[in-house]
């Protein structure tokens, strides 16, 4: 089939005419509040008769959303429309919880009846707990997370009608309040010591490192510079509009999938060390190095393209700057080790790395620089999470961002299942060919 495409670019419009059959598409040109125009290509198949392929989607919007904004030519990274600077240095985990969720920051009696809410429903199943008998003690906690986080819809089928707003807003705030318990007791599992069970007393981060770290023989003090980093931690977290955990738990909603079965793959999708694994994969790569002295030689082979190594917590797909969040984790590390008289060789190598990255014209031409998974691992070390839970606590943080997309795109009147076309290349029509003929 020969087509002949011309596209004509108008104000707010694209023409596209196929020559060899005279026939003419108008396709309308989106303006969002912020960011780009965006091409409504929906009908391009129905009218003209052609798909479009994108993969990875670089130049492909998946869907329209209220939630997050970012420029990532300039760095700058809105979550409705507040900066996310302003939101680190001034708010907490839970009213950004709200305000990802509801579109706005919260009053103080709005806050308030959010923070009971999720006190309310910060205790999980006491069935659930066999589920994590069920597993190997070194099992990697982020396999716990898939399945008991799965395993919710199983417990708590009285709010799975995700066509009642009442029920969509109690999955959210379970799901919010009870990824702490259940992140808490697959560490506790892990090292075998019991399950700490939630104290509504504290705020929702202080309760997070109650329930890991307490042990019933003893007293356990919060240090308040720790609750304080760990909640910065989940703030910068807590959503990055349709990454790739983001649009897996969209497109598994899309399917009217339950919401505990739809996060549930979106922790998986996070799980890969191009995503949510690189915080863990940053420090592995960190203590290989082992001193600032080696720090050229990893260089050299993160742009040798014979070598599959790359400098895990640099590049991003949307960053062609430095990542706004690695710049508060930079500047939130040093005050942490400061606070907590901690010295590591780690920050020195990252700091050489980066010094050194950043000067290379190999990082300067591809626009590479740090990102949130590059500083946020020392900090978690430094406060005694196990390198096996930081992907765990990137989903913690995260969970908000993916629930509120989730409700948002289901409160959507005109939402369809996600179902993408393809470019097939495979064998043409031919007929089956008997066994004794192969
Ligand atoms: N080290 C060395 N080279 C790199 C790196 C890196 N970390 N990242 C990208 N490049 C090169 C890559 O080889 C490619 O070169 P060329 O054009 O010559 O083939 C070019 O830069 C573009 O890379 P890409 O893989 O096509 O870019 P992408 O947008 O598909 O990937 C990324 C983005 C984040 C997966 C990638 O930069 C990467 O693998 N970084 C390391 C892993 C990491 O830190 N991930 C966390 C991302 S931020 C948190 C999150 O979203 O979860």
């Amino acid at each position: 089939m020969d087509v002949y495409l011309f596209w004509i670019m108008a104000k707010n419009t694209v023409t596209i005419t196929d020559n060899s059959t005279g026939k003419s598409i108008e396709i309308p040109l989106l303006q969002g509040t912020e960011g780009p125009a965006t091409a409504d290509i929906g009908k391009l198949y129905s009218e003209l008769g052609i798909f479009t392929i994108d993969p990875g989607f670089t130049s492909t919007a998946s869907c329209e959303s209220k939630i997050t904004y970012i420029d990532g030519e300039k760095g700058i990274l809105l979550y409705r429309g507040y900066p996310i600077e302003q939101l680190a240095e001034k708010s907490t985990h839970l009213e950004v919880c709200y305000l990802l969720l509801h579109g706005e920051l919260p009053s103080k009696t709005q806050l308030q009846s959010f923070r009971s809410s999720i006190g309310h429903h910060s205790m999980i199943h006491e069935g659930l707990k066999s589920f994590f008998n069920g597993f190997s003690r070194d099992a990697h906690p982020m396999s716990i997370m898939v399945s008991v986080v799965g395993a919710l819809s199983a417990f708590y089928h009285d709010s799975l009608d995700i066509f009642n707003p009442e029920h969509r807003e109690i999955s959210a705030h379970r799901m919010i309040a009870k990824m702490t318990t259940i992140a808490a007791n697959s560490y506790k599992y892990s090292v075998g010591q019991p399950f700490v069970y939630p104290n509504n007393e504290l705020s929702y981060t202080e309760n997070f490192l109650h329930m890991m770290f307490s042990v019933p023989a003893e007293k356990y003090e919060i240090n308040p510079v720790v609750a304080d980093a760990l909640d910065k931690i989940f703030i910068l977290h807590a959503d990055h509009e349709q990454n790739a955990s983001t649009s897996t738990v969209r497109l598994a909603g899309s399917s009217q999938a339950n919401p505990f079965a739809c996060i549930s793959s979106g922790i998986t999708a996070l799980w890969g060390p191009a995503h949510g694994g690189a915080n863990e994969a940053v420090i592995k790569m960190l203590m290989k190095i082992e001193k600032p002295e080696n720090v050229n030689k990893y260089v050299e082979m993160a742009k040798d393209k014979n070598s599959t190594f790359r400098l895990m917590g640099f590049g991003h797909r949307v960053y062609k700057n430095y990542d706004p969040r690695a710049k508060i984790l930079k500047e939130t590390t040093e005050r942490v080790l400061k606070a907590l008289n901690v010295s590591t060789p780690l920050l020195e190598v990252a700091m050489k790395l980066e010094e050194i990255a950043l000067k290379d014209p190999y990082f300067i031409e591809k626009k590479l620089y740090p990102n949130v998974d590059f500083y946020s691992g020392i900090i978690l070390r430094a406060i005694g999470i196990p390198l096996n839970m930081f992907t765990v606590i990137f989903a913690l943080g995260r969970t908000p961002g993916w629930i509120s997309h989730w409700m948002e795109m289901i409160a959507e009147p005109k939402q369809k299942i996600g179902r993408p076309r393809q470019l097939y290349t495979g064998a043409v029509s031919r007929n089956y060919v008997d066994i004794s003929k192969r």
